[in-house]
């Protein structure tokens, strides 16, 4: 069965960006075609200035919200990254693989870098690295697809160059995956500049939807969402990406196509409010699950502990591997159950390791 792993990162509150580029596909598709595991990255959190009291109700509410979106723990693993201890193993064995010039090179990097001294700041060394560990988050399933919006495709072009750049100088030990973006809404816009992404760790909160906004909020921020000039409702995300991205994310909402829906309205104020109600009723359910998963916290924190227990058999045997195969020596433990045949990748570690945690 195919393996799919992806991940959110508990840096804001979800945003409507995340729901429809990612996690509403893990839930309806991922979750019932493959062997999945969804992640709440909270090492990656670290990576820019953070509270830790904020990371931590961010990470809990992140994982009522997965739940919320229909994740169900009976078809997929669901687990916080840092319970996990061979991310962060791994992550270092592909940083002697990765070259500081591929990383210097990540679009995220150099923007988040460039906000952070525009403000006077010092950018931290793991935001630089960021994209490794998210490698190593990938490599360590032997991931065949990563479900993920459109922002995300380099770093997962960069997953398969250090897996493929393992595997060539040091034997077979990792799948090399690959992306795979959303059809409508890879891209959600921020309402208030659409030509900027709609990130949950910006600032400017009226033009991000949050998926535990209100209803009223909703409505407000959709009808306040920044319009083009003109005033044909057309859909061209060059010239009118106000509009574009109101009708992609009605489109997202009502399984419509943008350019279709184009057609049918004549004013941007019928079309917003079409699209404010759309996103009301595709957020109600969730809601409404969220208020029941935060009344039952000991259910959530079961299912990350189950989840974490899962995904760590899974992950072990190919990260005990690639250090096998990048030349470090096996530990042998004193009561005869090491890795004493596995020096190699020929002596047992490579694929035979993979196909075993799969
Ligand atoms: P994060 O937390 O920024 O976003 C989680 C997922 O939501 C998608 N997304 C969007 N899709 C459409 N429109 C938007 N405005 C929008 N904003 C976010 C993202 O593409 C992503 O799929 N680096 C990752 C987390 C990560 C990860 C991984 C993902 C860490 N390790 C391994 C996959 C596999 C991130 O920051 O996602």
């Amino acid at each position: 069965m195919e393996r799919v792993f992806s991940g959110v990162k508990p840096t804001g509150h979800l945003t409507l960006g995340n729901y429809l580029g990612a996690v509403r596909r893990w839930a309806e598709v991922d979750q019932h075609r493959a062997d999945a595991l969804f992640c709440i990255v909270d090492l990656h959190a670290l990576t820019v200035d953070h509270d830790p009291g904020r990371v931590r109700r961010l990470s809990r509410q992140a994982a009522t919200l997965l739940l919320a979106s229909g994740l169900d723990p009976r078809l997929c693993t669901v687990f916080v990254q840092s319970h996990v201890d061979e991310h962060a193993r791994l992550s270092y064995l592909l940083e002697c693989v990765a070259t500081d010039g591929e990383m210097r090179r990540m679009i995220q990097y150099r923007e988040k870098a460039a906000r952070q001294r525009a403000r006077g700041g010092s950018v931290r060394l793991s935001l630089l690295t960021y994209p490794v560990l998210m490698a190593a988050d990938i490599l360590a399933y032997g991931t065949d697809r990563v479900p993920v919006g459109d922002d995300q495709t380099q770093h997962v072009e960069l997953a398969r160059d250090l897996a493929a750049r393992f595997n060539q100088r040091y034997g077979q030990a990792f799948v090399v995956p690959r992306a795979a973006k959303a059809g409508v809404a890879a891209r959600v816009m921020n309402l208030q500049d659409p030509r900027s992404k709609m990130g949950k760790s910006d600032d400017s909160g009226p033009g991000i939807v949050y998926l535990l906004d209100e209803p009223d909020v909703v409505r407000r921020k959709v009808m306040r969402a920044v319009t083009d000039s003109g005033r044909e409702v057309v859909y061209d995300r060059e010239r009118r990406p106000g509009v574009a991205n109101l009708l992609e994310i009605l489109a997202a909402c009502t399984g419509g196509n943008p350019e279709a829906l184009s057609g049918v309205y004549e004013t941007y104020g019928a079309l917003k409010k079409d699209t404010a109600e759309a996103v009301v009723e595709v957020l109600r359910p969730v809601q409404d699950r969220h208020r029941e998963l935060c009344a039952d916290p000991a259910y959530v924190e079961g299912v990350l502990r189950d989840g974490a227990a899962r995904a760590r058999g899974m992950a072990r045997p190919v990260v005990d591997a690639a250090y096998r195969a990048i030349g470090l020596l096996p530990q042998v433990s004193g009561d005869g159950d090491g890795d004493e045949g596995g020096g190699s990748v020929e002596g047992g570690g490579g694929l035979g390791a993979l196909n075993a945690a799969r």
